[in-house]
């Protein structure tokens, strides 16, 4: 589009453009002075333009005012396109230069917090604070402009496939995700609150009812839980649902979906099936339910093999119920030193609940190990054996609750990974978990919860396991679709018999009073002929995230949130005025 303010972009001019009389705006993006001469790399979204103001060109006072300019200031430049001596064949305009003849500042800029071309790394605080520079600089100017793309690819696959993009409330009642909901005092109704979604879960199971067939909406979520580099407490979904159709259906259509945003995003094919492996299968394997099977370094199982061993830490651990399971870290026993291993020891005491670490260095003169002394040789060999360790290897080993094993063995698994560098970072490898279990055990409330959602239909297999009160190892018709070692998707078949709907309620320990007080509108609509329905739904962010092969969720939102949940920029959250809350009939109590 040509305006008073631009004939093209700065992204756009070529050789085959010279001698054109072209006007340009945008940002001073650097500027050199070499005495009478001035260049000044002119940005816009698409690009970048060399300017140059010379005296044979133009009058003195634009010149020197030219000299003036900070970085960042915004410019308007009327000129000729000139063939450019010295080529810059990394700039795409490289080929040509602007002689301007006309100078309009359009806007000065004040002292910059941060040089918006240095490609340094920032603090996060200061970027945060002024998101609005950040956002110019070229890598997230990149990512806002993926985020475009990926969300345009997703909408034209769904509208092709005959989904119906359907919008849901955000001042609602609480949706069962598990987390903590964020709240919102209802002024009218004195006392009362509503909750922000943390999924559209509820609304979209409904819409199947109501006849919607295909639906999906790119929807906001809200979830007030403790906050990671890959977790946001305001995030995007896309969220989707279909009726009369089986598991097998869903995934074939969740899969040619998740092709084409994949390819319109890395420009890579993922010309494969996606594997699909059982739950119990990734936990034991990688002791997690969304590994990285870039690498191998998968967890071997030694319970049997060490259960009569003299060793009390293992033997003790297996007597009560627990697992004794190891990882190899390849060709480090002469590389890692004991405090190497200490180190990976207070890892997963701190942030994995394990009492310890033991391990085992297989060198050229035997095996060396604090734990050694208490097996024969003959019971050091099966361990071996059954790890797989050659020399130069070192065994890590952990007893514990199985839980506690898989989730600190997957860890060390991910950090012997990284540091040795056994993934390529080039490489996607997508992955279909599939068949989790309905319940899992909450260690610190003491009870079973859903480990999905408590609307996840139970696998005909294991019904018979359900209906005779059985908790464990019961499998659900789940799925979550993994990237990389992330989970980027989840979801499943759903209950559509209100029969089993309110046993599993009754199971989740709900009295049929709080199970009518909290889903009562949702139970009653099931009375009145629901299909058979499922979905899933997409973690926009995490999922970008990933194909971009950012290390924060933060980098691909446009305006996101600290790890404590404040937004540097507005500094929300904000004290409000006490006649606010007064209408609200609510009153701020000082918790100390
Ligand atoms: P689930 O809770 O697994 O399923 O969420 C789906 C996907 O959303 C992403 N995600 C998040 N991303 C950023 N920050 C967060 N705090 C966050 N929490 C979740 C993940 C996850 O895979 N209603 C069900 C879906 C269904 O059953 O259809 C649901 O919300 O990528």
């Amino acid at each position: 589009m040509k305006t008073y303010y631009r004939t093209h972009n700065l992204g756009e001019l070529r050789i085959a453009d010279i001698g054109m009389k072209v006007t340009l705006s945008g940002w001073v993006d650097t500027k050199r002075d070499l005495g009478g001469l001035t260049f000044i790399d002119l940005r816009d979204r698409e690009g970048k333009t060399q300017i140059i103001f010379h005296t044979d060109y133009t009058s003195s006072e634009t010149v020197e005012l030219a000299q003036k300019l900070r970085n960042e200031a915004v410019i308007r430049i009327e000129g000729i396109v000139r063939e450019r001596e010295n080529k810059n064949p990394n700039m795409p305009t490289g080929d040509i230069e602007i002689i301007a003849e006309k100078l309009e500042v359009l806007n000065n800029c004040d002292v910059l917090p941060f040089q918006i071309s240095n490609e340094e790394s920032l603090s996060e605080n200061i970027r945060l604070r002024y998101r609005y520079l950040d956002l110019r600089r070229a890598q997230m100017a990149r990512n806002l402009k993926m985020r475009h793309k990926m969300i345009m690819a997703i909408r034209s696959y769904m509208d092709e496939r005959g989904f119906l993009d359907i919008d849901t409330p955000i001042l609602t009642k609480s949706t069962p995700e598990g987390a903590r909901d964020f709240l919102v005092p209802s002024r009218t109704n004195e006392g009362e609150f509503y909750a922000l979604p943390q999924s559209p879960q509820l609304f979209k199971q409904l819409l199947m009812i109501s006849g919607v067939e295909k639906y999906y909406q790119i929807a906001k979520c809200f979830r007030d839980e403790d906050l990671r580099a890959d977790r946001q407490p305001e995030f995007t979904q896309l969220d989707i649902e279909l009726s009369f159709v089986e598991q097998k259906d869903i995934m074939n259509e969740i899969e040619g979906l998740a092709k084409r945003v994949f390819e319109t995003v890395t420009g890579e094919k993922a010309d494969y099936d996606f594997p699909r492996m059982p739950y119990k299968e990734a936990m034991e394997r990688y002791g997690s339910d969304k590994p990285d099977t870039r690498f191998g370094v998968e967890l071997k199982d030694l319970t049997n093999l060490v259960k009569n061993c003299s060793f009390n830490g293992f033997r003790s651990v297996i007597e009560a119920g627990g697992v004794v399971k190891a990882v190899v870290a390849p060709g480090v026993a002469e590389q890692f030193s004991r405090k190497n291993l200490s180190d990976y020891e207070e890892y997963v005491k701190t942030y994995f609940g394990a009492k310890g670490m033991a391990w085992l260095k297989i060198t050229p003169e035997g095996i060396n190990s604090p734990i050694a002394k208490f097996f024969s040789g003959d019971e050091l060999n099966e361990i071996v054996k059954a790890t797989e360790a050659k020399i130069g290897d070192i065994i890590m080993i952990i007893a514990d609750r199985a839980k506690v094993v898989y989730g600190a063995l997957g860890a060390v698994r991910l950090r012997i990974g990284k540091e040795l560098g056994l993934i390529n970072n080039d490489e996607f490898r997508f992955l279909w978990v599939v068949d989790f279990p309905m319940f899992e055990y909450d260690e610190e409330e003491k009870r079973y919860k859903a480990q999905h959602h408590p609307f996840t239909s139970i696998k005909e297999e294991d019904m018979n396991l359900f209906l005779n009160g059985e908790m464990e190892e019961i499998r659900t018709n789940s799925y979550d679709l993994v990237l990389n070692g992330s989970e980027i998707g989840g979801g499943s078949i759903r209950i559509f018999n209100p029969e089993i709907q309110s046993k599993v309620f009754e199971r989740l320990g709900f009295s049929t009073e709080e199970a009518r007080e909290k889903f009562g509108f949702f139970v009653d609509a099931f009375k009145y002929g629901a299909p058979p329905h499922g979905g899933l739904a997409f973690g926009i962010d995490r999922w970008l995230m990933v194909m971009l092969k950012e290390q924060s969720i933060r980098d691909v939102i446009p305006f996101p949130k600290t790890n404590k949940g404040q937004c540097l920029m507005t500094e929300a959250p904000s004290k409000v005025d006490e006649k606010q809350l007064e209408e609200l009939c609510l009153k701020s109590v000082d918790k100390k």
